[in-house]
């Protein structure tokens, strides 16, 4: 699908015409003209349907030739629109006429800032689609997305290519998460890495099994012990000319979580081919920012392992040391991601970048503290925080900031090492991103975690049902502001 600039809908044409409609039936652009074209009748339909413009709400109905349009699809927009409305618009637009060829709309002519950008991202994701093991796929047959009206300016194409290489990197990501365990094994992983490295310009080192031992990644390894499947650590490189800032992000890349010898119930394992999604949002940030030729260099960090229950697997009471020097006690091997990100943000640190951003999967107890769709962030460094929060902001990811309560180090102290990799069940993410903070020293750092909105459990808006690729756009977005610096 390609999303174009296009006549006014009045001298346009398509299978769809799709406009938008505020809380309360008021018309959005394009709106009553639809209304006035189709007839009395529509209103009818409002009523029948309880179509009132709420956000979320899509209403179609046939044109019978009073247009030359096939359908007329309304989509609600709310109270006030915003960047987020649009995309959730877009994405609801996008799903229901994926069947459609040629999709005309006023949606990108909403009066907000940066509506273009935000149709053509959530346009494009609302189409997104993990089919690649259906016998029978239906792919979106979707050619062309028309905004219609929109002038053929240069800021017009360049706010389409933004939405659109942003999407392309979420969708990236969900793609590397929706994918089974069997399928991504750290190698192949790392190997997906030096494809996106090649294509993009970027520089790539990978770890192999020998080297990570005489590196050093203590973590990495003892998680790695009872799999298979060798570990790989994975270094991509952004270096543009010019840039005046470094930016470090490490990704959890548990390839499978199935919680090692303290092994997960049935039901919690189901999904554990999404703990990689920090690394996934990681190789898909670094893709996106290449392509959009930001002026910050990035590094990329994944360390990638399995977490599994092999006869070499660690046992709890374990201790290994991690890149840094520093012991962990391992008395619950389920607790694995910060065992891997203490090589990680030890490695990131050791390039002195200026920020430090990790990405996990990490805590069921983020998850049960702010819900499925919001991310906790940690930071050790107000400045940075507060820019993150409005990269995520802007980006129209939901994240909040949580406290990295000095009290609570006491609650992994250790009684043989310098700290172990559980703390109590009251407060397990902050413990989690406490033993995470011994690792990146004073480097200013954020930590995000994402367990709760990496995946989604049903299709909605932009949304697919499964890997959401959450994380890349917040991203993406801190890069931006660095380059605005
Ligand atoms: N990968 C899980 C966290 C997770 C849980 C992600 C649910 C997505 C959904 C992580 O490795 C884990 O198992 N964490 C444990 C830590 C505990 C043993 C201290 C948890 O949260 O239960
Ligand atoms: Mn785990
Ligand atoms: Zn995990």
């Amino acid at each position: 699908m390609q999303i174009v600039p296009g006549e006014p809908i009045e001298a346009n044409e398509g299978d769809v015409l799709a406009v938008p409609v505020l809380a309360d039936l008021t018309w959005g652009p394009g709106a009553e003209w639809a209304v006035d074209s189709l007839g009395d009748w529509v209103a009818g339909q409002f009523d029948a349907q309880e179509f009132t413009g709420k956000a979320g709400q899509l209403l179609e109905v046939p044109t019978a030739g009073a247009l030359p349009y096939g359908r007329v699809v309304f989509v609600g927009l709310g109270e006030e629109a915003d960047a987020e409305s649009l995309r959730r618009a877009a994405g609801t637009v996008a799903r229901a006429t994926a069947r459609d060829t040629r999709i005309v709309t006023t949606l990108h002519a909403v009066d907000i800032d940066g509506a273009v950008e935000a149709v053509a991202f959530g346009a494009h994701l609302g189409q997104y689609r993990f089919d690649k093991y259906k016998s029978e796929a239906k792919p979106p047959l979707t050619e062309d997305f028309v905004l219609a009206g929109a002038d053929d300016a240069t800021e017009t194409r360049v706010a389409i290519s933004h939405g659109t290489i942003i999407a392309a990197a979420v969708a990236l990501a969900r793609d590397l998460i929706n994918e089974p365990a069997v399928a991504k094994p750290p190698a192949m992983l790392a190997a997906r890495a030096e494809e996106i490295a090649s294509a993009n310009g970027l520089t790539i080192r990978v770890y192999t099994e020998d080297e990570i031992l005489e590196e050093g990644f203590g973590g990495l390894a003892a998680v790695n012990a009872g799999s298979d499947q060798p570990a790989r650590m994975v270094v991509i490189e952004y270096d543009p000319v010019g840039a005046a800032t470094t930016v470090a992000i490490v990704g959890k890349g548990i390839v499978f979580d199935s919680g090692g010898l303290t092994i997960k119930p049935a039901a919690s394992m189901e999904t554990m081919k999404t703990d990689m999604s920090g690394a996934a949002a990681v190789f898909a940030t670094l893709q996106a920012v290449a392509e959009l030729e930001l002026r910050v260099r990035v590094i990329g960090i994944a360390p990638l392992t399995e977490n599994m229950t092999g006869g070499k697997a660690q046992r709890p009471g374990d201790v290994l040391t991690a890149r840094n020097g520093k012991t962990i006690e391992v008395l619950n091997t389920d607790a694995e991601g910060r065992l891997i990100l203490a090589d990680g943000l030890s490695l990131a640190v050791e390039r002195e970048p200026d920020i430090v951003v990790d990405v996990a999967t990490l805590t069921g107890s983020c998850a049960i503290a702010l819900g499925p769709s919001i991310a906790g962030m940690w930071s050790n460094d107000d400045g940075v925080a507060d820019r993150v929060l409005a990269a995520a902001a802007r980006a129209g990811e939901k994240l909040w900031r949580m406290p990295l309560e000095r009290e609570y180090r006491s609650h992994i102290d250790s009684e043989i090492a310098d700290m172990k990799n559980t703390g109590e069940r009251y407060g397990g993410a902050i413990s989690a991103s406490l033993l995470l903070s011994e690792f990146v020293g004073e480097t200013p750092w954020a930590h995000l975690d994402i367990a709760g909105p990496a995946r989604s459990s049903k299709a909605e808006h932009y949304l697919s049902k499964g890997a959401t690729g959450f994380g890349v756009r917040t991203l993406v977005a801190l890069v931006e502001d660095l380059a605005a610096d």
